[in-house]
C-alpha cells in the first residue's frame, strides 16, 4: 500500500480526485502533480533490493494487483575513473538507464503509469514520442494486454526504437512535422475521447515512477546525495521528477543535502537552456528543432513550468552542446568506460566537459551523469564514426599470428 497521497495542481495547489485524467488544473491551467506527505515517516525499504518497486510506499498505485512490471530500475551507478581523469574530475559516476527492460529510463515511468491505467480501468493508452516513450509504452501495454497507440513524427524516430514499437504490436500513427505536432495531436485526441489515456510525461503518475532514480542514486551512494546531477532535457519530465525524488529523500531525513540539477539540451533544440540563460520566466518555443540527438529534438517542452523551478531551486543551470560534442562524448564513454549510450544521453557527458571548462562544475564535485537510453537504439551514428582499419586475416598462412601482432 502507498502512503497517503494527493493529486493537486503544481502551480496553485488546488486538489483533485486521483481519478482525474485530463492533466491540467481547471482553475489555472497548471500541470498536476502527486504530493506525498513524507516528513516524520520512516522508510521501511532499507533491506529490499534495488528496483522501482523497492519504494512501493511512495508509488501512488492503491492496489498491488494492478502492478505491471518488467523488472525496471536497479540500474548501475558506474564509477568512471578513466573518463573522469581525462575530463578532469575525480568523482564521476554514470547512472546508466539504458540497463532498463526496454533500454531507457521511460520504463520507470511506464511501470507506474501503466499500473495506474489498469487501476483506473483504462483499456487504451496513447502517447506522442520521439521513440523511447513509444517503445516503453508498447512493451508495457503488451505485457498487460492494453491497446497501445503511438503518434510519432514521420521519419524522425531512430531505427531501434521503431523496431521495438513494431514488434510489441502497437498501432503506429505518423504525423508530418516534428514531435511538438505529435504532442498536440495526442492532447487533442485525449481531450475529445476520454477512453484514450494519455501516457506522456504530463501524466503525473508516470513521473512518480521516474523519481525513483533519485532514491536509487542516494541508496547507491550509501545515503548521500551527489553534489551535481547532469541530464539531458527534452520535455523536462525527467529532470523535474528526479528533483522531486531528491526532495522527498531529503524530507525523509535519509540525505542531508540535495544536488544541483544541470539540464542539457542540444544547441538546435534548446528553449529551456535559453530561458535559463536569459533569466526569463517563460520559455520561447523553438520552431523546427534540429539535432542528431533525435530523442530530445523538441521545440516546445510540455513540462517547462516544472523544469525552471527545479533548476532554480537547486541552484543548477541549463546548458547547450553541439552535435559534434555529443558524438565525441558518446565515443569517449563507450571506448573508455564500456558504456554505450544513445546521442541524447551522451549530451550529459559533453555538458560535463564544457561545465568544467567554464568553472560551473568544480573538479572536486561528486557528479552523476544520467545516461537515459541505450546506444543500440540509434544505429545511425555508425555514419559518423571515424574510419577504422579492418584487416584481412588469412589463417591459411603459417605466420598469421605474427602478422596479426605486427598490426597492433
Ligand atoms: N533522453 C532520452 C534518451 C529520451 O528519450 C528523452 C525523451 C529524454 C532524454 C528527455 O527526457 O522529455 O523527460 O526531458 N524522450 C521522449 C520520448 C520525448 O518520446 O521518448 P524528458
Amino acid at each position: 500500500m502507498p502512503w497517503p497521497y494527493q493529486l493537486r495542481c503544481f502551480n496553485c495547489h488546488t486538489r483533485y480526485p486521483t481519478e482525474k485524467t485530463n492533466y491540467r488544473c481547471e482553475k489555472c491551467g497548471g500541470l498536476l502533480e502527486i504530493s506525498f506527505k513524507v516528513s516524520g515517516r520512516k522508510a521501511p525499504w532499507k533491506n529490499r533490493s534495488l528496483s522501482v518497486w523497492k519504494y512501493r510506499e511512495l508509488l501512488p498505485i492503491d492496489n498491488d494487483r494492478f502492478i505491471t512490471t518488467l523488472a525496471e530500475g536497479g540500474t548501475g551507478l558506474h564509477f568512471c575513473p578513466r573518463l573522469g581523469r581525462e575530463i578532469g574530475i575525480k568523482k564521476l559516476y554514470v547512472k546508466n538507464e539504458g540497463e532498463n527492460p526496454t533500454g531507457s529510463f521511460k520504463d520507470r515511468g511506464m511501470t507506474a503509469a501503466l499500473s495506474k491505467a489498469r487501476e483506473l480501468g483504462k483499456k487504451r493508452v496513447v502517447c506522442a514520442s520521439t521513440g523511447n516513450t513509444a517503445a516503453s509504452l508498447a512493451a508495457y501495454s503488451a505485457r498487460s494486454g492494453l491497446t497501445c497507440i503511438v503518434i510519432i513524427p514521420e521519419g524522425k524516430v531512430a531505427t531501434g526504437k521503431m523496431l521495438q514499437v513494431m514488434i510489441h504490436g502497437a498501432s503506429i500513427f505518423q504525423v508530418t512535422g516534428d514531435f511538438d505536432e505529435a504532442m498536440k495531436a495526442v492532447v487533442t485526441l485525449t481531450e475529445h475521447r476520454k477512453a484514450f489515456y494519455l501516457m506522456n510525461s504530463v501524466n503525473p503518475f508516470r513521473l512518480e515512477g521516474q523519481k525513483t532514480l533519485a532514491y536509487e542514486v542516494c541508496d547507491q551512494l550509501d545515503g548521500k546525495a551527489p553534489d551535481t546531477v547532469v541530464l539531458p532535457v527534452g520535455n523536462g519530465g525527467n529532470i523535474s521528477a528526479i528533483w522531486k525524488g531528491f526532495g522527498e529523500y531529503n524530507m525523509l531525513g535519509i540525505t542531508e543535502t540535495r544536488p544541483r540539477m544541470i539540464g542539457v539540451q542540444a544547441e538546435g533544440a534548446a528553449p529551456i537552456a535559453k530561458a535559463v540563460k536569459h533569466k526569463q520566466e517563460k520559455i520561447q518555443p523553438v520552431t523546427n528543432p534540429r539535432t542528431i540527438a533525435s530523442a530530445i529534438r523538441i521545440g516546445s517542452p510540455v513540462n517547462w513550468t516544472k523544469v525552471l523551478p527545479a533548476i532554480n531551486e537547486s541552484h543548477g543551470s541549463a546548458e547547450t552542446v553541439s552535435d559534434k560534442e555529443i558524438l565525441v562524448a558518446q565515443r569517449d564513454l563507450a571506448s573508455k568506460e564500456g558504456i554505450f549510450v544513445e546521442p541524447a544521453s551522451a549530451a550529459s557527458i559533453a555538458c560535463l566537459r564544457k561545465s568544467l571548462e567554464t568553472g560551473r562544475i568544480d573538479q572536486s564535485d561528486l557528479v552523476v551523469c544520467v545516461t537515459t537510453g541505450h546506444g543500440l537504439k540509434d544505429p545511425s551514428v555508425v555514419d559518423y564514426l571515424p574510419h577504422r582499419q579492418r584487416y584481412t586475416l588469412k589463417t591459411t598462412q603459417p605466420d598469421w599470428i605474427e602478422r596479426l601482432e605486427r598490426t597492433l
